[in-house]
């Protein structure tokens, strides 16, 4: 929104016509300064898609943070924020062009994963006793993140909103094998250090749905190394345990004494490699936390302090679970922007959710969505810089 800048005038006598000037000068400075505390909203193209779909791309801006959209998997691009010295970077790993996210085809960088974030075990599940196949993109074995063409890589509608865009779609009944035509909005919007990302979905046939976000941060910029130093604290007290293809046991034991608490700030690399069959498994950290706290009411899940830079990112959200991973999969041919390599534990993802493989497992929090309902969710990302935090030793 561009607001015309208003011209110094010498003292009138107060007529009509110049108290309406006033009055209009006061709407436009009042505008001014509410864009300025919260968010200025920008669209440009991004490329196109090979079949053909133009990608348009929104920055949302504030004085302390500057957020990329873009609607090919209504992806977070870029988040630019100061560190503790004003020197701003890029916090959260990604491409500079469309065509870097059309080749990659296993980070899923900024994404809006779904219509199921996470696993299903053999990509099965039940409703109503009919059970639905989806296919096996993870090793063969199981589904990941919705399938073999998730929400990740759609071309999502585009609107600007107050202080940010709002991405629609609209994924039909039978769309990677899930029932039901889910129609899916992600709002995200920007005020002050806070961005907001807002999930609303329904559906004409009961099905399953767990969208989340996938970035990848490293606080002290993208591409300046691994997040091992980073102090992470999560605000989970129990965890939800796999096998080998980490699809969750339905166990859900407590993190006291074992390499998966963080209740207390602790740094990513200080126990990564313990002797820990489920690190061992995963390679690092790829886990679900059960997030203490009521599901569907707004709490803390986790709070990131990156010593070197001051920055930190606190994570909070209405979702039971949070599956920290530690970019174990990233191996270095993957660079960034400016070319630099992606390495193992180039960076931390905080993706908030309801548990994998919710389908199968009563006892974790339903995901089932049904027809006349409509799911609600949100989670806000926080940035900003401190001094020096206390870590546990
Ligand atoms: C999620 C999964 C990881 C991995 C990444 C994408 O975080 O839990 O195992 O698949 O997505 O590479």
């Amino acid at each position: 929104m561009h607001v015309e800048s208003i011209p110094h005038q010498a003292a009138a006598p107060r007529t009509y016509a110049s108290m309406t000037k006033n009055l209009v000068r006061a709407i436009l400075l009042s505008m001014t300064t509410s864009l300025a505390a919260h968010g200025a909203v920008s669209k440009a193209s991004f490329g196109t898609t090979p079949d053909g779909k133009a990608v348009d791309i929104y920055t949302l801006k504030s004085p302390a943070v500057e957020a990329r959209i873009m609607t090919y998997g209504a992806r977070i691009v870029s988040i630019n924020t100061p560190d503790k010295t004003g020197k701003v970077a890029n916090v959260v790993l990604g491409h500079d062009k469309l065509q870097g996210y059309l080749d990659d085809k296993k980070t899923y960088f900024g994404a809006i994963v779904g219509r199921y974030g996470n696993r299903i075990a053999h990509g099965r599940f039940t409703i109503d006793g009919h059970q639905y196949q989806l296919p096996l993109n993870d090793h063969g074995i199981n589904t990941l993140h919705g399938g073999t063409v998730g929400f990740d890589s759609l071309v999502w509608t585009g609107k600007e909103i107050p202080n940010g865009v709002e991405m629609t779609l609209v994924s039909n009944d039978g769309d990677q094998g899930f029932p039901g035509t889910l129609t899916a909005h992600v709002r995200y919007t920007l005020a002050g250090d806070a961005l907001k990302i807002e999930y609303t979905e329904t559906t004409d046939k009961p099905t399953v749905v767990n969208l989340t976000n996938h970035s990848y941060f490293n606080l002290g910029g993208e591409g300046s190394g691994t997040v091992l130093d980073e102090v992470m604290m999560i605000n989970g007290d129990r965890l939800t345990p796999t096998d080998a293809g980490l699809i969750p046991s339905g166990q859900t034991p407590t993190v006291a004494n074992t390499p998966f608490d963080f209740t207390k700030p602790t740094p990513i690399g200080e126990r990564i490699n313990a002797d820990d069959p489920q690190l061992k498994m995963a390679g690092g950290y790829d886990h679900n936390w059960i997030l203490n706290g009521p599901n569907g009411t707004m709490k803390l899940a986790a709070k990131v302090y990156d010593p070197k830079s001051g920055r930190t990112l606190t994570v909070t959200t209405t979702e039971p679970g949070v599956q920290f991973y530690t970019g174990n999969f990233l191996d270095g041919t993957i660079t960034g922007p400016g070319g630099q390599k992606y390495v193992k534990n180039a960076a931390f993802c905080l993706e908030t959710q309801h548990f994998p493989d919710s389908p199968n497992h009563p006892n974790f929090p339903t995901t089932l969505l049904k027809p006349g309902e409509t799911r609600h969710s949100t989670t806000i990302f926080t940035f900003s810089v401190q001094k020096a935090q206390k870590v546990s030793k």
